[in-house]
């Protein structure tokens, strides 16, 4: 009995993952993630300190492929005259002044992402990624909406809405969930994705679209912490300097 659910749950493991290669015979990518963290969230999870007041870059992510060219080191020179740039916006929020973030992102999405024209090289990665941040200005869109860093708590109903009125599209809104007997979520990560001429697009498609083509977000981290926001509990979306430590 066991060993048949095993077989099972292999077989159709094996089908999904056929399923998956076939819909990139190349390895090529067809939709980049754009994602963002919440400092204060994140710092909440890590243990780290942080004062910074806006959303920044976690990663800018292909849908296929993970670390795609073991031999193609980061390089920061390549980089130099986007580095205060990539501090301000892009800071290792465990190490701030350390490449060792962005070395990372390079190597698990970077070396995917650039087998694309358009990316191909590691100032052309890092660029569009911070183009596409500034272009996007979660930070601003949300502030407009009236939707800032507050002790009160959110309706995902309301971010949602917010979110998709202004880009069109629907994003991946992610919150981490409370432990046994919480009453609250805390927004964590937001991805906004785009596809290879980097329009937007959905970032959560049909169910059938996702068993053929998304079952493998292959090599796109996920922090156990982390998952897609509830509908059921309401969303706290923590100040910097908040009136408690919740966490
Ligand atoms: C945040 O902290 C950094 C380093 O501790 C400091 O240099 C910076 O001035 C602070 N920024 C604000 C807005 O308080
Ligand atoms: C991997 O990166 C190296 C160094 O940039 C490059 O010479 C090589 O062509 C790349 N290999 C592939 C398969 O892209
Ligand atoms: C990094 O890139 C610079 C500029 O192209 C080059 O001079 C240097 O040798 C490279 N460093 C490494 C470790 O590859
Ligand atoms: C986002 O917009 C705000 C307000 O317009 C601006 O101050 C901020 O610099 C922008 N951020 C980015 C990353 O472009």
């Amino acid at each position: 009995m066991r060993f048949s659910a095993a077989a099972v749950l292999l077989c159709a493991g094996y089908f999904l993952l056929s399923a998956a290669v076939s819909a990139h015979p190349r390895g090529e990518w067809t939709k980049l993630i754009l994602t963002q963290h919440w400092p204060k969230t994140f710092c909440g999870m890590h243990h780290c300190q942080t004062n910074i007041s806006f959303w920044t870059l976690h990663g800018l992510w292909p849908n296929a492929g993970s670390m795609c060219n073991s031999s193609w080191h980061f390089n920061a020179s390549l980089i130099e005259d986007i580095l205060p740039e990539m501090q301000k916006y892009w800071p290792d929020l465990l190490a701030p002044f350390s490449p060792e973030f962005w070395q990372y992102e390079w190597k698990k999405h970077g070396t995917c992402a650039a087998k694309a024209e358009s990316l191909n090289s590691q100032h052309k990665y890092f660029s569009k990624a911070l183009e596409l941040y500034h272009k996007f200005n979660l930070t601003s869109v949300l502030m407009n909406k009236q939707i800032v860093p507050s002790e009160e708590h959110y309706k995902l109903d309301d971010i949602e809405t917010a979110l998709t009125s202004f880009y069109g599209v629907k994003l991946k809104i992610q919150c981490v969930h409370p432990g046994k007997g919480g009453q609250f979520q805390t927004l964590g990560q937001i991805e906004i994705c785009v596809d290879k001429d980097f329009q937007l697009m959905d970032c959560e498609r049909s169910g059938e679209e996702i068993l053929s083509n998304e079952i493998l977000p292959l090599g796109v981290e996920s922090h156990p912490d982390l998952s897609v926001c509830d509908h059921s509990m309401p969303i706290y979306y923590p100040p910097v300097v908040s009136r408690s430590q919740r966490w």
